[in-house]
């Protein structure tokens, strides 16, 4: 029996280190076939900050997809994001001579001239990806090679990376025993993950919601175009939760998960919750209000993936079509309709779509950036390989509906340890519980007003 082809996706994220696992099969199409998510260590931002701890996550991240699989990891595609990482287009010209079809040496001539920009030297490419070429002014030409004209144009897409922290994570691959297949930026890798065969002939903004950060790609007729890391993410509103309710981080992440909604009109009108803060004392807030702690982090976050897009390529609702939110942060309640109102464009939750095998444990938007690894090394061109889109593929299910938060009202029984939450919504009929002022005197809300003044 022969063996197919083995590509390993390693998506070391701020918050989880996952490893994806794929065969490739005769006909181009993906299974995947093994699995395994850890808590990240050691990273921060996309860069390495503790070598020992990351390397141990990773080790740990893909022993638990080769349990799953069977099968033995030796080479994984890597993802890269964080400040480290810079990105710009540059335009390439050849001449072609006189009766001559262009050649691949032209288009090759053409991208090499692209790549001569002065980049600093402290920088590695990590990317060449060309667009669409221009032949004679005609726009849009897939493949020059073989058509006849005497200017050849091309725009790039280079992405590069700081060669220290590069050499960072390549340190902590190689020491837990594997070889680095190549780098792959995490936009680039979402997007190959997310994009719908419809949107290969759009541009679309694809935005991955991380924990630590949010990577940007606009991909334009299937080619990243533009691309940008933000150094924000889903933890940046889980922080402020944390800071201004006065929990522990985790239990402000499991209220941000249950009851959080990115949009205040969409909270629940009937649940409140009673905070027992670290430090004892009690206060109670409805979804209302927490919702207008959380919304706006975000919409800062989308205030600078605008402004990113504005200054590269123009205003967003001209340049694009449409906005693929993706990334674990995506999953939060009213995100779409905060980037709708935002980019004034349609918005969707892009899921990783084109796969096959263990699709229930990797159809997750958190799961954007491994799949897309995978989906990288099939072709390794930067494009969704052309295999994934196969017509007998249902279309993508509907996203679940969200939970109602109602559902949680009747949770498990109320603790009242200091650092947790309780809901105390009444029973229809029943008056609300009397709110509890902080000790301090200002009440919670005249907090969170101070709070958002310090930010404006
Ligand atoms: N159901 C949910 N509702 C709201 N937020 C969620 C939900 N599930 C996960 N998140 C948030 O998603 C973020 C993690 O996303 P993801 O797993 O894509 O990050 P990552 O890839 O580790 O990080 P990064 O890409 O920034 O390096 C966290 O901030 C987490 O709070
Ligand atoms: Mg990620």
């Amino acid at each position: 029996m022969k063996d197919n082809p083995i590509i390993v996706g390693l998506d070391i994220g701020t918050t989880k280190i996952t490893t994806v696992i794929g065969e490739v099969g005769d006909d181009g199409s993906v299974d995947i076939i093994g699995e395994g998510s850890v808590p990240s260590e050691g990273m921060k931002r996309g860069a390495v900050v503790n070598l020992e701890r990351a390397t141990g996550a990773i080790r740990q991240s893909v022993q638990a997809a080769e349990r799953v699989s069977g099968v033995r990891v030796a080479s994984v595609f890597v993802s890269v994001a964080g400040n480290h990482v810079k990105a710009i287009t540059s335009h390439g010209l050849a001449a072609i001579r006189r009766h001559q079809e262009i050649a691949q040496a032209d288009v090759d001539r053409a991208i090499e001239n692209a790549r001569a920009v002065p980049l600093d030297p402290n920088l590695e490419i990590i990317h060449t990806l060309p667009q669409e070429y221009v032949v004679d002014g005609q726009e849009g030409i897939k493949s020059a090679v073989g058509m006849h004209g005497v200017r050849l144009e091309v725009d790039v897409h280079i992405v590069a990376g700081t060669a220290g922290p590069l050499l960072n994570l390549r340190r902590c691959v190689q020491e837990a025993g594997l070889k680095v297949e190549g780098f792959v930026l995490q936009a680039l890798a979402s997007g190959l993950a997310t994009l719908e065969a419809a949107e290969q002939s759009q541009t679309v903004v694809v935005i991955d919601m991380g924990g630590g950060t949010t990577d940007v790609g606009v991909f334009k007729r299937g080619n990243l175009a533009h691309s940008a890391c933000i150094p924000i993410g889903g933890d940046h509103v889980t922080a402020d939760l944390a800071q201004i309710l006065k929990l522990p981080h985790e239990e402000a992440e499991n209220v941000k998960r249950r009851y959080g909604a990115a949009v205040p009109e969409l909270a629940d009108p009937d649940l409140t919750l009673e905070i027992t803060t670290s430090n004892g004392s009690t206060h109670a807030i409805s979804a209302f209000e927490l919702s207008r702690i959380i919304k706006p982090r975000l919409t800062e976050i989308f205030g600078m993936v605008r402004d990113e897009i504005d200054q590269a390529l123009g205003p967003v609702e001209l340049v694009a079509q449409s906005v693929v939110l993706t990334g674990g942060a995506s999953l939060l309640r009213g995100i779409p309709e905060l980037a709708r109102d935002r980019f004034r464009l349609p918005v969707r939750v892009g899921r990783p779509r084109g796969i096959g095998g263990l699709t229930d444990i990797v159809n997750g938007p958190a799961h954007a950036g491994g799949v897309g690894l995978v989906l990288y090394g099939i072709g390794q061109d930067g494009k969704v390989p052309v295999s994934v889109f196969r017509p007998e593929e249902p279309a993508t299910p509907p996203p679940p509906a969200p939970q109602p938060q109602a559902a949680a009202k009747s949770g498990p029984e109320p603790k009242k340890e200091p650092g947790t939450v309780t809901v105390v919504t009444p029973a229809p009929g029943q008056p609300a519980p009397k709110k509890e002022r902080p000790k301090d005197g200002a009440s919670l809300k005249d907090r969170v007003r101070g709070f958002f003044k310090d930010w404006m």
